[in-house]
């Protein structure tokens, strides 16, 4: 996805991981584990980009990556245009691409997009005004980045070598936007193992996560792992025939505290949120002495943090 890059390489959009290379994500993730803070710090508040604005644009529910989208914003002291989208004029059929337009005549810089189609972040992306970018907060099934790129900074704090790594993701891989991104990355990366582990009905075609290992028992595709990463189902996905039964699921693919005894001892376990506990996480797991999932949202502001400002650059200098 060459359209990311301007003319001399540097990042002015970012709707894929995949195409970007090993140099360009580890900065990314390098300036994202800059933006830390310990926590009860008071975080960064200005940057030099300080009254630009970001508008979120978000077509699909979301709680934590909005809320990241727009703290992370607002620590680089940039302004944050919240779009309401059940009073978005989109509801009176205008075109995103119109509602676009009019943001950009209010000098609106940065564009936060989440949205269940497809193909829109690119479209957008080609369409936009040379001094705009375009970030994707989660396109249909196909691509979150910036929670590929958060995922990774979390995994690299707990085990710095992806060569090394054992990396099992468990559950909905078919329609997770989270599991593409990541895989991208890892691939990048130069993971030592992925393991995909679902029931059939949930497991992506072969023409995907080429390399991958594909698993149907959540034991054997554990065993040994060194990050788990869970997923939710995505129901608002599938047709309502379709969608496992909750109970049955948890039986077979829920990560359990006998179940994580099967990783590594020291293994690390993931999930993007929002998890639905008892389905494919117990709660003791959620809760417990393995699990980063909090630190995933802490590191999720970060890398926001670090992508705005990378793309900032690129359009403005620094
Ligand atoms: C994910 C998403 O929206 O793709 N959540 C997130 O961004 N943290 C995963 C999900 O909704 O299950």
């Amino acid at each position: 996805m060459t359209m990311q890059l301007d003319s001399s390489g540097k990042l002015r959009h970012l709707i894929t991981l995949e195409g970007l290379d090993k140099p360009l994500l580890e900065r990314l993730i390098d300036r994202a584990e800059g933006y830390l803070t310990t926590p009860g710090d008071c975080p960064p508040n200005g940057s030099p980009f300080a009254g630009r604005s970001v508008a979120n644009l978000f077509f699909e529910p979301s709680t934590r990556t909005r809320s990241s989208f727009e703290l992370a914003a607002k620590r680089l002291g940039l302004h944050v245009l919240n779009l309401d989208v059940r009073t978005s004029s989109r509801t009176k059929g205008e075109s995103i691409l119109d509602t676009i337009y009019t943001l950009e005549a209010m000098a609106c810089d940065v564009f936060v997009l989440r949205d269940s189609e497809p193909g829109l972040p690119d479209f957008i992306m080609r369409n936009v005004e040379p001094w705009v970018s375009v970030l994707s907060a989660g396109e249909a099934d196909r691509n979150h980045p910036t929670q590929g790129l958060l995922d990774m900074l979390t995994m690299r704090r707990h085990k710095r070598d992806f060569s090394q790594l054992s990396v099992s993701i468990v559950g909905d891989i078919l329609h997770s936007r989270v599991a593409h991104s990541a895989a991208h990355a890892l691939k990048t990366l130069g993971v030592g193992q992925l393991r995909l582990i679902a029931p059939e009905s949930l497991m992506p075609g072969t023409g995907e996560f080429l390399g991958a290992e594909r698993h149907t028992r959540l034991e054997t595709g554990i065993a040994g792992a060194d990050v788990i990463m869970t997923l939710r189902i995505q129901k608002e996905r599938m047709n309502s025939a379709s969608i496992p039964d909750s109970e049955s699921y948890f039986q077979q693919y829920g990560l359990t505290p006998e179940r994580l005894a099967l990783a590594k001892p020291d293994a690390i376990v993931m999930h993007p949120g929002p998890m639905n506990r008892g389905t494919e996480i117990a709660s003791e797991v959620a809760d417990g002495p393995q699990s980063v999932i909090r630190e995933q949202v802490t590191n999720g502001v970060a890398t926001r943090m670090a992508v705005m400002m990378t793309v900032l650059e690129t359009l403005h200098g620094n």
